[in-house]
C-alpha cells in the first residue's frame, strides 16, 4: 500500500538516500493544494512567484510578507500531506536578523508552513543558522534567483562559466554546512546540477536544471498551461487549460446573450400553494 504519512524534511533526506525522486510544485490556494495532495506531490511551495502568476506584478520584488501569509494560509487549509514550504519575500530576510526571524516565524506560526525558502548563497548562511536555532527548517535557492533579477541583468542561465559554476558549488556547500534541508537549483546547466547533487548529502530540487537533481519543481500554472505567455524552455506543458477555459467563458457569454443559459434545469421550481 502507498505510504500516505505526511512528508517531512527527514523523509526527503531518506528519499535522496534511497534514490527516490522528489516531486514538488507551487500552489497559491486551497483547491490547488488539495489537488496536489490527491496527486501525491511531496512538496508544495507557496512561491513568491505568486506575485507574477496571480497578483499581476512584473517580477517577484513587490511581494509583501502579508501577501505571502494570505496565500500560505489558504494553501495550509487545503494541504494534508505535502511538506509545505513558504518563500520569504524580498527584503524580509536580507537586512536585519530580528526581522528575518519574525518574518519566518509568522509564516510558520500564522501561515502554517512547515519550512521557509530563501534565495542566495554565503550572505544568507548566517540567517539560516539563526532560523534553525528557533526550529525553522530552511530550503536554499541558488542559480537563477529571481529576487536578484536586476543584479543578474535578467532571467539568465547561471553557472555556465567554470568560475561561476565553482562559486555555485561552493555556495551550495556553505548552505549545506549552515543547515539547509534541501536546495533549489534554478536554471543552471545539467552538469553543474549533477555535480552539486553528487557533492551534497541533502536533496537538490531542480527547475530548468536538467534531470540529475534529486527532485523537480515547476510552477503549477506553467505546467497546466494556465498562463497567457508562451512556456519557458524548461517548462513541460502537461495540459493546455487556458484555451479550454477561454472556450468555456466565451460559450457562457454567448449563451447568456442569446438566452440559452440558464435553461429550465438550472432554475428552481416554485412550491405549490397548500
Ligand atoms: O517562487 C517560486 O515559485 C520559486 C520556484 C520556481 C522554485 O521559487
Amino acid at each position: 500500500m502507498a505510504d500516505k504519512s505526511p512528508i517531512t524534511t527527514t523523509k526527503l533526506l531518506e528519499m535522496k538516500q534511497k534514490g527516490v525522486k522528489i516531486t514538488a510544485l507551487t500552489a497559491y490556494d486551497a483547491p490547488s493544494a488539495r489537488l496536489l495532495n490527491e496527486a501525491g506531490v511531496d512538496v508544495i511551495l507557496v512561491g513568491d512567484s505568486v506575485g507574477m502568476v496571480k497578483l499581476g506584478y512584473e517580477n517577484t520584488l513587490p511581494v509583501t510578507l502579508e501577501e505571502m501569509l494570505h496565500h500560505v494560509k489558504a494553501v495550509k487549509k487545503g494541504n494534508s500531506r505535502s511538506l509545505l514550504v513558504a518563500d520569504m519575500p524580498y527584503l524580509s530576510y536580507e537586512i536585519d536578523l530580528k526581522d528575518t526571524l519574525k518574518a519566518a516565524g509568522r509564516l510558520i506560526k500564522e501561515g502554517g508552513a512547515h519550512a521557509v525558502k530563501l534565495e542566495g548563497g554565503m550572505e544568507v548562511a548566517p540567517m539560516v543558522k539563526e532560523l534553525l536555532k528557533i526550529n525553522i527548517p530552511v530550503m536554499g535557492h541558488l542559480g537563477l534567483t529571481p529576487q536578484a533579477v536586476h543584479r543578474l541583468g535578467g532571467y539568465k542561465v547561471q553557472g555556465r562559466k567554470p568560475q561561476e559554476a565553482e562559486r555555485i558549488l561552493t555556495e551550495a556547500r556553505v548552505l549545506e554546512g549552515s543547515g539547509i534541508f534541501s536546495l533549489v537549483l534554478e536554471c543552471v546547466p545539467p552538469e553543474l546540477a549533477r555535480e552539486v547533487t553528487r557533492k551534497l548529502s541533502i536533496p537538490t530540487i531542480g527547475i530548468g536544471a536538467g534531470a540529475h537533481c534529486d527532485g523537480q519543481i515547476l510552477v503549477l500554472d506553467d505546467m497546466l498551461g494556465l498562463g497567457d505567455s508562451p512556456p519557458l524552455k524548461f517548462v513541460k506543458r502537461y495540459a493546455e487549460l487556458r484555451p479550454a477555459m477561454l472556450k468555456a467563458v466565451s460559450s457562457y457569454c454567448r449563451e447568456v446573450r442569446d438566452g440559452a443559459f440558464p435553461a429550465a434545469e438550472h432554475a428552481f421550481v416554485s412550491l405549490k400553494a397548500e
